[in-house]
């Protein structure tokens, strides 16, 4: 059988925590007296911790001090992890382990490829480590999605080529990401804002077995 690379984001891909970055997000802006859209928070996904809050001060026309910006970071954080921790395995989306499992039955390559300096916590929190043979999270890499940095590691890990790998993204950068590592990119979520990926699918759900079997022998 063939070998490909699946390579997962975290984030809105294997758990809902897309909901509670924005829940952080929105209260520490509030705090600064900045809103911000739905659309514009689409424009968070994917992104750094950093990369997210520079975006949120340059839609409020904000500047601050490099401490004040660390301790935001670390406020939003501490934020955050309070929704993290009330996680368990239920916060799985749907049919999220039942692919992860038929890879692993079909001796594919399984990495993990996030954004999040959190991922390895929230990987045990629902109880999925195990499904992957190699981990890439915020803390391996030093340039944000839309950079393939993240995917590109992942690879190399994998010890399969780039063109190999099939990503599964919730993120326009994340996308982006995907396609500049040559890698085939399948976005979960709405076609509207994940029209650059090869494939969109609402979830998992929709992603059929036989998709999956042709993916991996072509
Ligand atoms: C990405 C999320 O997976 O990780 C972003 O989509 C988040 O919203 C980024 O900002 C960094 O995550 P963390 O957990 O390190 O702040
Ligand atoms: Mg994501």
């Amino acid at each position: 059988m063939n070998k490909k690379g699946f390579i997962f984001d975290l984030d809105g891909v294997i758990v809902d925590t897309a909901k509670y970055h924005f829940l952080a997000w929105k209260k520490l802006a509030q705090g600064l007296g900045i809103d911000f859209t739905e659309e514009e928070n689409e424009q968070l996904k994917g992104v750094s911790r950093v990369r997210s809050l520079e975006k949120i001060l340059s839609w409020g026309n904000k500047t601050i001090s490099d401490d004040q910006f660390n301790r935001l970071m670390a406020e939003k954080n501490e934020d955050y992890l309070r929704y993290i921790d009330k996680m368990d395995e239920s916060e799985l989306l749907p049919m999220v382990k039942e692919t992860l499992q038929f890879l692993k039955d079909s001796q594919q390559g399984i990495s993990l490829g996030s954004a999040s300096k959190n991922a390895r916590h929230i990987l045990d929190k629902v109880n999925v480590n195990s499904f992957f043979s190699a981990i890439v999270d915020g803390n391996d890499v030093s340039r944000a999605k839309p950079d393939p940095e993240v995917f590109l590691i992942a690879a190399k890990l994998l010890d399969i080529e780039p063109n190999q790998c099939i990503v599964f993204e919730d993120s326009v950068a994340g996308v982006q990401a995907a396609n500049t590592a040559g890698m085939t990119s399948i976005g979960i979520g709405s076609e509207d804002v994940l029209h650059e990926a090869h494939y969109i699918f609402k979830d998992f759900t929709q992603i059929s077995q036989s998709f999956i079997t042709d993916l991996i022998n072509n």
